[in-house]
C-alpha cells in the first residue's frame, strides 16, 4: 500500500462511492495519475485560467486530496467524474477553487506602489476629475485574498488621504475567487504574521489587540467592500466599470500567457479612462498587451490604459 492510506467512511447518502463503500475501511488514493492530473489541469484552467504545470503535479494533488475524504470519493478519477458532471454545482467548483489557489499577503505588502499612489497618482487623478465635476474615486484590490491589501488602502485614505480631499467619496472594492478568503476578510480579524508590517503608531490606531489576534476597527472595516469574482469570468467582469486605480497583484503568475491576455482585457475594460493598473513586483505586461503605458514613479511602477489611438 505504497501511495494509499486507510480511512474509515461515516456512513452517508449523498457521496458518490457510498454504496460500495459501506462501514468498512476503504483505501483512499493518495497520487494522482497523469492522465486524470491532465484532465484535472484543463478543467481548473478552462474555470479559473490557473494553470498548473506538471512540476506542481505534487501541490495539486495534495490540495484536492483534501476533498477526497470529505465527499467520500477513493480516487483522484473519480473526483474529476464528480466534478465535471456537476459543474451546475458550483459548491464543489468553489471548494475546487479554495483548494487550488495560494492567498499568501499581508499589510503595506507592496509599500513602494502605495507611495506612488499616495503621493502621485492620486493628486493627479483628482485634479482630472475636478474639471469633470466627478466627486467619486474607485480602487480595486482584484485578487484580495484575505483583505490585507484592500485594507491597507482603507488606513491609507482614511489616515493621510480623505483629509486633504474631504469633498471626494473613496471607494474601495475587494474581489477574491476564494470565498473561504472572502469571508475572513469581512471579520477582519489577523495575527502577527499579517500586520508584521504595520507601522507602530498605525496598528496601535486601527487595530485592537485580543490575546494573539488584531482586530481591525469598524471604520476601516466600512470602508471596503468585498465580495467573490473570478477575473476569468468575462461576462461578470463586466460589473466593474470606470475604476481609477486596480490592484491587481501576486495572481497573474499563476495564469499561462492566454490567461493573463484575456484577464489584462477585461481589467483593461473595467478601467476608466487615463486608469492605472498595479500588478505585483515580479510580473509583467511584456508580450502580453500594448494597451498600457509603463509609467515610473518614484520607487515603483504602474500600468497606464491609453485610449485606443493611443497605442
Ligand atoms: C497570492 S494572493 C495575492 C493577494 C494580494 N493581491 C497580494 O498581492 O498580497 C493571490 C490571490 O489570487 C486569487 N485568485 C487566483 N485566481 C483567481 C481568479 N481566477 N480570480 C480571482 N482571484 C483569483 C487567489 O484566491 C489568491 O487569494
Amino acid at each position: 500500500m505504497s501511495d494509499l492510506f486507510k480511512f474509515k467512511f461515516q456512513k452517508s447518502s449523498t457521496t458518490p462511492s457510498e454504496q460500495t463503500a459501506g462501514a468498512k475501511p476503504v483505501t483512499i488514493e493518495t497520487s494522482m495519475k497523469l492522465e486524470t492530473f491532465v484532465k484535472m489541469r484543463e478543467l481548473i484552467y478552462k474555470f479559473c485560467g490557473i494553470y498548473y504545470t506538471d512540476s506542481k503535479k505534487y501541490l495539486l494533488e495534495g490540495r484536492i486530496s483534501k476533498r477526497l475524504p470529505i465527499l467520500k470519493i477513493t480516487t483522484f478519477e473519480e473526483y474529476y467524474n464528480f466534478i465535471s458532471s456537476s459543474v451546475s454545482n458550483r459548491e464543489e467548483l468553489n471548494q475546487l477553487f479554495i483548494a487550488v489557489t495560494i492567498n499568501e499577503t499581508y499589510f503595506f505588502r507592496a509599500e513602494q506602489q502605495f507611495d506612488g499612489l499616495e503621493k502621485i497618482l492620486i493628486p493627479e487623478i483628482i485634479k482630472r476629475k475636478k474639471v469633470t465635476g466627478d466627486k467619486v474615486f474607485k480602487i480595486w484590490s482584484a485578487a484580495s485574498s484575505s483583505g490585507e491589501e484592500a485594507y491597507t488602502l482603507a488606513i491609507i485614505i482614511k489616515d493621510r488621504i480623505q483629509p486633504l480631499f474631504p469633498g471626494i467619496e473613496f471607494q474601495i472594492i475587494a474581489t477574491d475567487i476564494n470565498t473561504n478568503v472572502i469571508d475572513a476578510a469581512k471579520k477582519g480579524i489577523y495575527k502577527d504574521y499579517a500586520v508584521r508590517n504595520i507601522k507602530p503608531n498605525l496598528l496601535k490606531k486601527y487595530f485592537k489587540q485580543d490575546g494573539t489576534s488584531y482586530v481591525l476597527d469598524d471604520s476601516i472595516r466600512n470602508m471596503v467592500k468585498f465580495q467573490q469574482l473570478n477575473l476569468y469570468d468575462t461576462f461578470a467582469m463586466r460589473n466593474m466599470k470606470n475604476i481609477d486605480v486596480i490592484f491587481c497583484c501576486n495572481v497573474l503568475i499563476y495564469f499561462d500567457t492566454v490567461s493573463k491576455q484575456k484577464v489584462v482585457q477585461s481589467l483593461y475594460d473595467s478601467l476608466g479612462q487615463g486608469g492605472y493598473l498595479f500588478i505585483g513586483y515580479s510580473e509583467s505586461l511584456h508580450g502580453i498587451t500594448k494597451s498600457f503605458k509603463l509609467i515610473h514613479l518614484d520607487k515603483a511602477m504602474v500600468y497606464k490604459k491609453l485610449l485606443p489611438n493611443e497605442n
